[in-house]
Parts: structure tokens; sequence; C-alpha cells
């Protein structure tokens, strides 16, 4: 496993963090996984790195509609929310995540902070956390070798 911190100060940190992470996984593709309390920073980053992949559609928080995804840049991207599933409905599609990490896609999943499940295949996860003016920490961890070295990537 692979693992780095980041503090954002400012918005504009996180736009540079986003940017940094999309170069990395813009040709290949990658599955996010998305943890943290509502309004810490997630959605801020998954509309950040689609900016930087050159998705032109406007991204919006997928709360309500569970998936959004964009085809307008080079690579789909697919953006999940699952806050309004409970803890077992997040198990039941697991194996339908799967699919949305096969293959060269984007998929960033947004959990609901209750849900630490173990995710069975290759990801990275990014924790966000903050207090209580903009800055943020976002935590990232590859799991799996192609995600490890994402992560490395990230630390150059
Ligand atoms: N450094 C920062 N990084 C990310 N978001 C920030 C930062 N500072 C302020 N914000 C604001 O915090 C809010 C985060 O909301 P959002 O991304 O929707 O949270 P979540 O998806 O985790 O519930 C946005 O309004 C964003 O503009
Ligand atoms: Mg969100």
């Amino acid at each position: 496993m692979s693992s780095v911190d980041f503090i954002c100060k400012t918005l504009d940190d996180t736009k540079e963090l986003a940017y940094k992470f999309a170069k990395l996984i813009e040709k290949d593709g990658c599955f996010i996984n998305l943890y943290g309390e509502i309004g810490a920073g997630k959605t801020a980053f998954v509309k950040l790195v689609a900016q930087a992949i050159g998705v032109t559609e406007k991204v919006t928080s997928p709360s309500f509609v569970i998936l959004n995804e964009y085809h307008s840049a080079n690579i789909p991207v697919y953006h999940f929310d699952l806050y309004r599933l409970e803890n077992e409905g997040v198990k039941t599609i697991i194996d339908e995540l799967r699919e949305y990490s096969e293959s060269r896609q984007i998929s960033f999943v947004e959990w609901a902070e209750f849900s630490q499940d173990e995710i069975p295949f290759n990801h990275i996860k990014i924790n966000v956390t903050y207090d209580d003016d903009d800055s943020r920490k976002y935590s990232f961890v590859g799991v799996g070798e192609d995600c490890e070295k994402i992560v490395e990537g990230l630390k150059q």
C-alpha cells in the first residue's frame, strides 16, 4: 500500500492537487473512493479533476441520482454518490461497482461516511477531512499495483 497526505489551505490548492492527480489517471483510468463528512470537499475534488481531464459538461453532485456520467472528455468519467444507500445497500452493489473499475474509465464513488467497507479490487481511497475554514486534508491510499504507482506519482 502506498499513501500520501496533502493539506490544501484554499480551493486553489485543491485545484492544483486535482490537476496533478488528473494527469496521472487520464490515460489509463482509475477507480476512486472518496470518504468524508458532508461538506468536506469530495464533490469539489471530483469537479476539479473532471475539469482538468477536459469534461465540458457541468459537473453536479449525484446525491439524488446516485450516478452521473460524462462523455465529453477523451475518457469516460462516472461519478457515484452512495449517500442515500443504507450500509446494506452498499454491499449489494459492490459487484456492479467492480465493472466500473475495469477497462479504461475514471470512476469516482462518494461513500457515505458510515461505510468503510473493503473494496475487493484495485482502487484509490481519498479521505477528506476539514475543520471550519477553507483548509482541507486530502489523504490518498493506493490499493493494488497500478493504484500504488499513481499515489507514488503524486509525491513527485
Ligand atoms: N480547500 C478546499 N478544498 C475543497 N473544497 C473547499 C475548499 N475550501 C472551501 N471549499 C468548499 O467546501 C465545499 C465542499 O463541498 P462538497 O465538495 O460538495 O462536499 P462533499 O461532496 O464532501 O459533501 C464547497 O463549497 C467548496 O467550495
Ligand atoms: Mg458530495
